[in-house]
């Protein structure tokens, strides 16, 4: 516009008297139609100029100016004033105020199309407002509208779409989230509303449902099937009529008008359906909250049914019953021991429990308190044990407990105890397993344990004190055999002296020793009583030794009898002031074992037997031994006494070494155990039984000799025999000088006897060519061992390894003991006794 403006911009040029014109600001509207203008006096420019500043002030156009109509009060003095100034203007002057006419109704005209131009914009606006608001509010809100009409018709699915972001969409998610809850919880309440009345249909008793008039409304599956009729046939009808009872209406409408609830009435349904008729017993209520509409719920029982559940009653009773006996028959058989216990006394037990516990009757037990057949070291264990079951209720967790005997006697058993329903009351089962013997066994497991350990320590013992007790026993043997030589030669010397002390001067010493034949009987005396002492010292040691079976024993079969015989024989001194010796001897099988072993088992029990009976009452008391063959073909060897009995808590302890109930000097307490321990070594069995005040019985069980063992296994080689009483060539080695020298002793006065310590020095003496008839050698040596010179011997001088006799002091390396199972050498046991080597070394140059 500006630029049309420009381009077409008067340059006023034409002037009124042949003056140019020129607008101030140097706006116009080109060339006048009229020709040059003459320049207007400068009045006239002034108010032209205050026109175009007015037309300026509302549009800098001419051509607006050209628009303003001639009766603009704002411009009418203007035109009059610049017409009377310009009245003598030329024409010119006329045409341009014609001009400015023409160019006003211009402008007016296309004020007008502006005008026109902003009517039509505005319609437009409108009509696009109308349309918006329509799209944007009106729809919306007839959404909303609907939405709300469907929910409250129950058609909560409904949701609203907003595209917008403004206070509608707001609303509208409310709204849904509303929509949301609400159909969620209808969802909710449904199935619960389904869930009550699958229960209340599904109840085994009937259920009528009754309206405020008394009519039926629903009826459950129970009820309908009780009736044989189907749910048409029933709903609608007068419920007195199908309850059959008339005078029930008005308690009806009680229980409707009071809240209260009706039961135990008996009447009969008559289905109008099946015309099927029932007894029932029937309770109302009323349902439905105050304020609520209310009706009434009819709870039916079928008597007909509860009859039919009594029979079944009956007939299950009659089957717990049974099941109940074959309970009963299966504890009353059990082999384990089965007691039923309430309130801590008994009230049944089997037939298992009476025999353990060596009862004849359950009356005997049933009614007493259970605590009195436990053991009084375990009462207080129990009791607890007692408590906890019958408060936790549950199973007690297997335990081990002692209980008496009615004989006194202590029996352990494994008990498992739980409550149990029992005769209708709560009681507590216990079931117990014995365990006596598998407690036994590991006794006798620990036992053997403790044998093998002193096994073990009384072999090193051993080996100590029997090197120094060989030289002791040996010397004194020595004394004692030439001590009554020395003792007569004394005597003679004493009369001598006597006889002679007037003829010859006597020193008053040599007439002291006329005392001597007394001092020396005192000293006879004490040297019998140091013999006895090594002797029972020995005896310990050999005793000793029987744990560590360091012993070789030959076995071979015995004659039990013969070995009893020389058993009571030996004990017999301590049986004659006490009992009378009963012998009771059956046929029995020989046996395999070491005669003077098994003697030994014998002795021991018979001794033990007397000293369990006091001196004097002979023919009160008695000792019997029995021998038979027992069913599986052993022999049976029993000691029996009538004597002080074993109290059952020693009963225990009798086979462990050192027990001992005798006083210091009479018994080691190694008796038993060392009869234990050959019996067991022979494959047997050694038992106890007995009452304290009535007696003991020990039983020995062997398993019989083979039949066909008759052959004697090879027990020395002989080694070559010099002729009878020949004196002898002895070598005697052995690293212990003192039991060389004590050899010596015993030796040298029958023989020629030669005594090295070292091994290597009897190989030099032999490979200087001496000869030997007998070599006495020690088996364990340091530097050379007797096995080594035997080795060596072998190689060289065969004859002379056959004529070696072995000195053992006790322990055996295995390797010892494999030399002494090979080889056929005779040996001898230190400590020995003089006469045992003499009559050893006899018998070999025999
Ligand atoms: N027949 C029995 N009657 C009563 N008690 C016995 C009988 N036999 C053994 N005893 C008991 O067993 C204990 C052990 O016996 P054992 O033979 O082992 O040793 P001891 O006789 O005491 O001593 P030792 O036999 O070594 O001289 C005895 O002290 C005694 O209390
Ligand atoms: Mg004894």
């Amino acid at each position: 516009m500006k630029t049309r403006r420009r381009s077409s911009a008067p340059s006023w040029n034409a002037s009124a008297n042949g003056r140019r014109v020129t607008s101030r600001r140097g706006v116009g509207g080109g060339e006048l139609p009229g020709g040059t203008l003459e320049p207007a006096p400068a009045e006239v420019r002034r108010d032209l100029e205050a026109v175009l500043d007015l037309w300026h002030g509302i549009e800098p156009d001419l051509e607006t100016v050209a628009a303003v109509p001639r009766s603009d009060p704002r411009f009418g003095a203007a035109y009059d004033r610049v017409e009377e100034r310009c009245g003598a203007l030329n024409d010119a002057s006329h045409r341009v105020v014609s001009t400015f006419d023409a160019r006003a109704s211009r402008l007016r005209r296309q004020m007008l199309a502006v005008l026109a131009a902003v009517a039509v914009a505005t319609g437009l606006v409108f009509i696009v407002g109308l349309w918006l608001t329509r799209r944007f509010v009106v729809r919306p809100i007839r959404h909303l509208d609907v939405a709300a009409r469907c929910i409250s018709g129950g058609d909560f699915s409904q949701r609203l779409e907003v595209n917008t972001r403004d206070e509608l969409a707001t609303l509208a998610g409310t709204f849904n989230d509303m929509a949301e809850q609400v159909e969620r919880l209808l969802g909710k309440l449904d199935l619960q509303r389904k869930h009550a009345e699958r229960i209340v249909f599904s109840v085994p008793a009937g259920l009528l449902d009754i309206d405020s008039a008394l009519r039926i409304v629903a009826v459950n599956r129970s009820f309908l099937e009780s009736c044989n009729c189907e749910l048409g046939t029933l709903v609608d009808h007068p419920a007195v009529e199908v309850l059959g009872v008339s005078e029930l209406e008005p308690h009806l409408r009680q229980v409707l008008a009071s809240d209260e609830t009706l039961s135990g009435i008996f009447c009969t349904v008559h289905c109008p359906g099946s015309g099927k008729t029932m007894p029932v017993k029937i309770a109302v209520a009323s349902t439905g909250l105050k304020g609520e509409k209310k009706e009434l719920l009819v709870f039916v029982e079928d008597l007909s049914r509860v009859e039919g559940l009594a029979a079944l009653a009956r007939v299950s009773d009659e089957r717990l019953r049974r099941s109940e006996a074959s309970f009963r028959a299966l504890i009353e058989r059990s082999p384990d021991s089965v007691a039923v216990h309430r309130h801590g006394r008994f009230v049944y037990v089997n037939p298992a429990v009476l025999a353990y516990l060596g009862y004849d009757h359950a009356d005997e037990l049933v009614g007493r308190p259970i605590l009195d057949v436990v053991h009084w070291e375990d009462r207080e264990v129990s009791a607890t044990w007692m408590r906890a079951t019958e408060d936790t209720g549950g199973p007690t967790p297997a335990r081990e407990e002692r209980f008496l005997r009615r004989d006194g006697g202590v029996v352990t058993a494994e008990v498992v105890a739980l409550p149990l329903v029992f005769d209708g009351e709560l009681a507590v089962v216990a079931v117990a397993r014995d365990v006596t013997e598998r407690r036994q066994l590991v006794a006798k497991m620990m036992q053997m344990d403790r044998m093998i350990a002193i096994g073990t320590l009384a072999a090193g013992v051993a080996h100590e004190i029997n090197n120094p007790l060989a030289y002791v026993v040996a010397n004194l043997d020595f004394v004692a055999r030439e001590f009554p030589g020395v003792t007569a030669a004394a005597r003679r010397l004493a009369a001598a002296l006597t006889q002679e002390h007037d003829l010859i001067p006597v020193d008053p010493a040599v007439l002291d020793s006329a005392n001597a034949p007394r001092r020396l009987e005192e000293l006879h005396q004490a040297l019998d009583e140091a013999r006895e002492g090594a002797s029972r010292i020995r005896n310990i040691v050999r005793d000793l030794k029987t744990f560590s079976r360091v012993e070789d024993d030959q076995r071979e079969p015995v004659a039990l009898q013969r070995v009893i015989e020389s058993a009571v024989n030996m004990a017999w001194n301590e049986i004659r002031h006490r009992a009378r010796l009963v012998k009771d001897y059956g046929p029995v099988p020989p046996v395999e074992a070491s005669e003077s072993r098994l003697g030994q088992v014998f002795l021991n029990l018979l001794v033990n037997a007397a000293q369990a009976i006091p001196e004097g009452r002979v023919e009160h008391n008695e000792i019997r031994v029995v021998t038979l063959t027992d069913g599986a073909g052993r022999a049976l060897i029993e000691v029996r006494d009538t004597g002080s009995g074993i109290p059952p808590e020693a009963v225990e302890r009798i086979f462990d070494p050192f027990f001992t109930t005798k006083p210091v000097g009479q018994g080691t307490g190694l008796g038993l155990s060392i009869c234990q321990t050959i019996v067991q070594g022979l494959g047997g069995e050694l038992t106890v039984k007995s009452e304290v005040g009535k007696g003991t019985t020990f039983q020995v069980v062997l398993p019989a000799a083979p039949m066909n063992d008759t052959e004697q296994r090879p027990i020395w080689a002989k080694s070559p025999t010099p002729a009878p009483g020949r004196r002898g060539n002895i070598l005697i080695v052995d690293d212990e000088p003192m039991i060389g020298r004590a050899l010596l002793r015993i030796l040298a006065p029958d023989h020629d006897v030669v005594v090295v310590t070292r091994g290597r020095e009897a190989v030099e003496r032999l490979e200087r060519g001496e000869r030997y008839d007998v070599i006495l050698c020690d088996l364990m040596m340091p530097e050379m061992t007797g096995m080594d010179l035997h080795a060596g011997l072998s190689l060289r001088f065969s004859e002379c390894a056959a004529r070696m006799v072995f000195l053992t002091g006790g322990v055996f390396t295995p390797q010892a003991r494999d030399f002494l199972d090979t080889v056929p050498n005779q040996r001898i046991e230190k400590p020995f006794s003089a006469q045992s080597i003499r009559a050893l070394v006899r018998e070999l140059l025999r």
